[in-house]
């Protein structure tokens, strides 16, 4: 069957250079003269790739991406955002909107086509994923050490585990004092967050559901309370009930935990289906990584829960995997990639190279790692799915 395209443009000329040219190419061609209408036509014909201009009478292009983002659970429609001008800032607005990629008109037929192909094939629906059970996995990430990189891969995993793969998923700031989340997706101390949760009368799925707060890729967050002191609110009585309630609605709870063994990150990893522990190939990491392996053993976490993810994998540091395998006397399970700058980048402009960068090599390497999580709820250990609290 033709792919279905939407071209959500005002001006005539294009509407009628952009439908030739994709009949030509066996596309079926659906047309939007504004933003309204376009966003009503992606509702209610499903297409598969839309090709959105900025200008746009009635909602602007990146209103309307950011309403079809917003609007979406676990489909992901392809969007290029068509544009005139040629500022890196209206480029990156157009990806935080929600846009997968741009063109700057005038573009070459040959260009749009290949972007087209790219993304179609990339967003192509995967057979079995629409109407199936919700996979309820819970993932702990714990760094151990700060700095290792635990925060940029939780984020990132968690955004190509939903864009890459379609699973549906929520990401935990479970750094209740110091949170980053907010900082690394350029979100401001006004959006409500697990405070919300645990102050709420009782918590259930519905109180979640008004907290979670959706990012523009497509992720739901739960923020860290917007201030240190006040996450002592959220005790280890509510972990439970929270992560038990999370599990219901999500594919995968993914939580970026802090560096504390405290009550709360004890009944994370009691929650916890799995326990990656992040770290870098250097000494002080590799004391900690057997202290970590160590303490979990004694508190009986089964060992198989326990993956090492080692980050900047191929950075000189003078231990390689190999002598790090052996002085931990198990493997390591995972690599991540080092890419200071395009890790930094992202950080300071508030976009993670996931979503705005995931052809870079430091996204491959993360998309690879999030195929291995997703591979293993698959076929791994099955997850322990409890009744849900009420
Ligand atoms: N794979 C990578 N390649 C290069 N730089 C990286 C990589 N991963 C993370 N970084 C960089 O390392 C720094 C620390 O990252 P991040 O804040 O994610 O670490 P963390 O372990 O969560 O730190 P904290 O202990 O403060 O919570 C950041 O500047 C980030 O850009
Ligand atoms: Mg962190």
């Amino acid at each position: 069957m033709a792919a279905k395209i939407l071209v959500v443009d005002d001006d005539p000329n294009v509407q009628r250079v952009l439908t030739y040219t994709l009949k030509q190419e066996g596309y079926d061609v659906l047309v939007a003269s504004d933003g309204a209408e376009g966003f009503k036509l992606w509702s209610t014909e499903e297409p598969a790739l839309i090709l959105l201009d900025v200008m746009l009478p009635k909602l602007d292009g990146y209103q309307v991406a950011a309403k079809i983002r917003e609007e979406e659970t676990t489909s992901h429609v392809p969007i290029i955002m068509l544009t005139a001008e040629r500022e890196i800032e209206q480029r990156v607005r157009g990806l935080r909107a929600g846009a997968d990629d741009y063109l700057i008109k005038p573009f070459h037929q040959a260009e749009l086509l290949a972007r087209m192909k790219s993304l179609l094939a990339r967003f192509a629906p995967r057979e079995g994923l629409v109407g199936r059970p919700l996979l309820g996995r819970v993932a702990a990430f714990y760094g151990a050490k700060g700095g290792v990189g635990t925060t940029t891969i939780a984020i990132n995993a968690a955004i190509a585990l939903h864009r890459e793969l379609g699973r549906k998923v929520v990401l935990v700031d479970g750094n209740l004092q110091f949170g980053d989340h907010r900082v690394f997706l350029d979100l401001g101390l006004d959006r409500k967050s697990i405070l919300d949760v645990v102050t709420a009368t009782s918590i259930d799925a519905d109180i979640i559901k008004s907290v979670v707060v959706r990012h523009d890729s497509g992720i739901d967050l739960l923020l860290a309370p917007p201030s240190p002191e006040t996450a002592e609110l959220v005790t280890e009585e509510h972990i439970p009930l929270i992560l038990e309630n999370l599990r219901t609605l999500y594919d995968y709870v993914i939580i970026d935990i802090d560096k504390r063994l405290d009550e709360v990150n004890l009944k994370i990893l009691d929650a916890a289906d799995v326990f990656y522990v992040v770290m870098t190939a250097d000494l002080s990491c590799l004391k900690n990584v057997r202290l970590v392996l160590e303490t979990v053993g004694h508190l009986g976490v089964e060992q198989q829960k326990v993956r090492l993810v080692l980050n900047r994998s191929n950075a000189f540091t003078g231990i390689n995997v190999k002598n790090a395998e052996s002085a931990l006397k198990r493997p390591i399970d995972h690599q991540v990639l080092n890419e200071y700058r395009g890790a930094i980048s992202a950080l300071n402009s508030g976009s993670p190279f996931m979503f705005t960068k995931a052809d870079s090599p430091l996204g491959r390497s993360l998309l690879d790692f999030a195929r291995a999580i997703d591979k293993t709820a698959a076929t791994g250990d099955a997850p322990q799915l409890a009744a849900p609290a009420r």
